[in-house]
């Protein structure tokens, strides 16, 4: 347990071990954080749980802190198992304890658990007085999840914003302030690229909304990663930022390759873009041998990618078509680029490569570079010129 103030505290776990979230899905380097919290007033109330496979030992936490037959009321923010999965170990011991969540909450909750708890919906503005304070409840759905809701505290004035503003990151500092900060961001916009860029026009619209309360806010508590204590809403600005598609001057080439001709393609066209903007930062990587969310994050950051495959079996290497599945449900925009690669027969990988750009929603400015063979001086020299010629279109 960390006191947050003298009324609120910090009851979560830290995962130092995990590496891989939402099964193998989302790369966590830094591990990550299930943050719940208690709040201490006439009544104490609990706001979200820890994962599963931590629910014993979080619930022995708990009754170590305090009588379990106290707790008053217990706020469901978000069903995911990383914030729910200790209910069932929780409900065992405190059956009849109400618990706080939107209608779509009790849906995911029964879907998951198959238990009729005392289910209590609430809808944005609905208040549960805690004692000389109140819970706001502000529905949020689809950041990320159709359940997912927060809840303000007044008079502490802290923001319980469940999975909004977090970050995957395992800290013993628990504050925004007193860890590394090019950590903490690098964490947060990964986090926001890879989970939440779907819903950028919502976030955009529910940080207005939260914005239009006029409720000051003194800090805020997500349900992963540290407290945003010391400037809380320098956080809100990023999200802000990050919703409207967002860039920096960055370029990325994204390839894979089979004996090596393709990736000297793309070293070529490396060259040939860093000749023309040289003030733009190039980054490559070889799809294959790379974390795909830390992929993702670099090509959120980018005004204009390139992508290389050779042809293999009338279709492109795997490590592309997998990039291609996961950057299509994340919908991002204002995106340039465009395809080379290699080939020995059919030829058909640049061809493909550009169908999938355009269906994952990038504006692709050339027909791109294929190669017959494996590149000579000559060759290379002209995926260089290809290099040059596209930068000045991504500009
Ligand atoms: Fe952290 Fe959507 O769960």
């Amino acid at each position: 347990m960390v006191h947050i103030t003298d009324s609120v505290a910090w009851v979560g776990k830290i995962d130092w071990e995990l590496r891989k979230f939402h099964g193998d899905e989302y790369s966590t380097h830094r591990g990550t954080s299930y943050n719940a919290y208690l709040v201490r007033d006439r009544k104490t109330v609990l706001i979200d749980t820890v994962w599963k496979p931590f629910a014993e030992e979080f619930v022995e936490g708990l009754s170590r802190i305090i009588d379990l037959t106290k707790i008053d009321a217990i706020v469901a923010n978000h069903a995911e198992i990383d914030h729910s999965g200790a209910l069932p170990t929780l409900m065992e011991r405190i059956p009849n304890t109400a618990i706080y969540c939107t209608a779509n909450g009790v849906k995911s909750l029964k879907g998951h658990y198959h238990k009729d708890w005392d289910f209590r919906v609430v809808k944005t503005g609905d208040r549960l007085k805690t004692g000389d304070r109140e819970l706001i409840f502000i529905e949020a759905p689809m950041l990320h999840w159709p359940d997912s809701m927060m809840c303000y505290l007044t008079d502490e004035k802290i923001l319980f914003s469940n999975d909004a503003f977090g970050q995957h990151y395992a800290s013993e500092f628990l504050f925004n302030d007193l860890v590394d900060q090019n950590e903490l961001f690098t964490e947060a916009l990964k986090y926001y690229a890879n989970i939440l860029t779907p819903f950028s026009s919502l976030v955009v619209k529910k940080i207005e909304e939260i914005l239009s309360f006029n409720l000051p806010v003194s800090m805020i508590c997500p349900s992963h990663g540290v407290i945003w204590r010391t400037n809380p809403t320098q956080i809100v600005e990023k999200y802000l930022e990050w919703a409207k598609d967002y860039q920096e001057n960055q370029i990325t080439i994204l390839y894979d390759t089979m004996w090596e001709g393709t990736r000297k393609l793309a070293e070529a066209i490396t060259q040939g873009v860093r000749d023309s903007i040289p003030q733009t930062e190039v980054k490559l990587y070889n799809l294959s041998k790379t974390d795909k969310n830390d992929v993702v994050a670099e090509v959120f950051k980018s005004k204009g990618i390139l992508v290389g495959s050779p042809t293999i079996n009338h279709g492109i290497l795997t490590s592309l078509a997998a990039f291609f599945e996961e950057v299509k449900g994340l919908s991002m925009k204002e995106k340039k680029a465009a395809a080379f690669g290699c080939y020995g027969w059919s030829g058909e990988g640049v061809k493909i490569l550009n169908e999938q750009l355009r269906l994952s929603g990038f504006e692709v400015v050339s027909e791109g570079f294929k190669l017959l063979w494996e590149p000579d001086e000559s060759a290379l020299l002209l995926a260089r010129e290809f290099g040059k010629q596209v930068a000045k279109q991504f500009l």
